[in-house]
């Protein structure tokens, strides 16, 4: 299917496009009482990701509602966690909590490499709902969770400020840590093999706790592992690395087999760009609590984002995803404040 906006393919690809494309983490669900209202009829959080028809309609209200210049499928970088062998629940108002956590090396032997089009046939269903219902309006972004944040939930058992029970399994267990990042990047592989065969034309990876770790674990825990996912798929679709907090491996991200590279709002975008270098195209990064601001705050601020990334190389976003109390009127505001700028 022929795509009517692929301003994002584009820009991924440093190619010159008209104006800056545009979309925002987090824009499924959460923010827009559309969703909020369509999931009150329904269940748990799990049981919405589970259903097909439900995950597609979710996934498609930012680009009706916000204007978006990509949709991304509605699902949890959680899902492979549950599809290697650990449930998960989503307490309301508290976040994921897993009943069984990864201590010892039983454990991670009793774990499946997870097997993309079987054990998570429902996210490719619900890609391949999207992509029909989407009609080429608009290219459709898959993603996955990195290793590293991955872990830390399988390890923590649930969110926490520190995450030092994963961190301590680092520290006390680094065989053990290696064997299971090894585990899910290799689920994460078919994983996301399987979404662009369902359709996705663009992936992300988050690396959501990148920034907890030393700049030397994140060279020995994180990163080879994501090179691995960025080796395995490059070539395939522009894939997007974001490793939130992780100013310190800038130059390192530079190298990996990506076409963009995510910066949160703590990142100088001259100083990124400098440490990054000029062929990969850079993601971001205005903080989600600027949407919080006046109209005319978000107005200035936002263009003076857009002019320090410059015209090309560049994916207009937040530096991490939108919080839910944030109006729907100033989202679409900062969406259409990037549409409507020229250089
Ligand atoms: O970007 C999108 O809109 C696509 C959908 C998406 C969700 N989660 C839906 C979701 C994506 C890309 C994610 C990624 C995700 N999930 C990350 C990485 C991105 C980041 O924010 O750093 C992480 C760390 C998770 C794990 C997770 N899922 C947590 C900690 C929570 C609870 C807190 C929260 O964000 O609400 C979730 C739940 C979740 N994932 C919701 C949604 C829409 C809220 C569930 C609800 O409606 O009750």
């Amino acid at each position: 299917m022929i795509l009517q906006n692929d301003l994002i393919l584009r820009a991924a690809r440093g190619e010159k496009t008209e104006r800056t494309p545009v979309w925002l983490m987090r824009q499924a669900g959460r923010v827009l009482p559309e969703y909020r209202e369509v999931r009150a009829k329904m269940g748990g959080f799990i049981e919405l990701v589970k259903t097909p028809e439900f995950a597609a309609e979710v996934t498609i209200q930012p680009v009706d509602i916000l204007g978006v210049d990509a949709a991304i499928i509605f699902s949890d970088i959680l899902v492979i966690p549950e599809a290697m062998g650990l449930p998960y629940t989503m307490v309301e108002a508290r976040g994921p909590w897993f009943e069984k956590t990864v201590k010892t090396e039983a454990d991670i032997n009793k774990l499946r490499i997870a097997d993309g089009e079987n054990d998570l046939s429902y996210v490719c269903d619900a890609i391949r709902l999207t992509k029909t219902a989407l009609a080429g309006r608009v290219p459709l972004i898959g993603f996955a969770g990195a290793p590293w944040t991955l872990l830390a939930y399988m390890v923590e058992g649930s969110g926490s400020k520190t995450f030092s029970r994963a961190k301590k399994f680092l520290y006390t267990e680094p065989r053990l840590a290696h064997m299971l990042l090894e585990k899910i990047t290799e689920s994460t592989i078919h994983y996301l093999k399987a979404q662009v065969k369902a359709g996705a034309d663009m992936l992300q990876i988050f690396d959501s706790w990148a920034g907890i770790l030393s700049p030397a674990q994140y060279r020995e825990f994180a990163l080879p592992y994501i090179a691995d996912i960025c080796n395995a798929l490059h070539g395939v679709v522009p894939i997007t690395v974001f490793a939130k907090d992780a100013f310190f491996v800038r130059e390192d991200l530079g190298k990996l087999k990506c076409n963009t590279i995510g910066l949160d709002w703590t990142m100088d975008v001259a100083e990124s760009r400098a440490l990054i270098g000029n062929e990969k195209t850079l993601q971001g990064n205005a903080d989600p609590c600027l949407l919080y601001a006046d109209f005319d705050t978000i107005k200035s601020e936002t263009e003076k984002m857009l002019r320090a990334f410059g015209p090309s190389k560049h994916i207009a976003n937040l530096g991490h995803g939108l919080y839910p109390d944030l109006e729907k009127e100033k989202v679409k505001f900062f969406v259409d404040t990037i549409k409507q700028f020229r250089f």
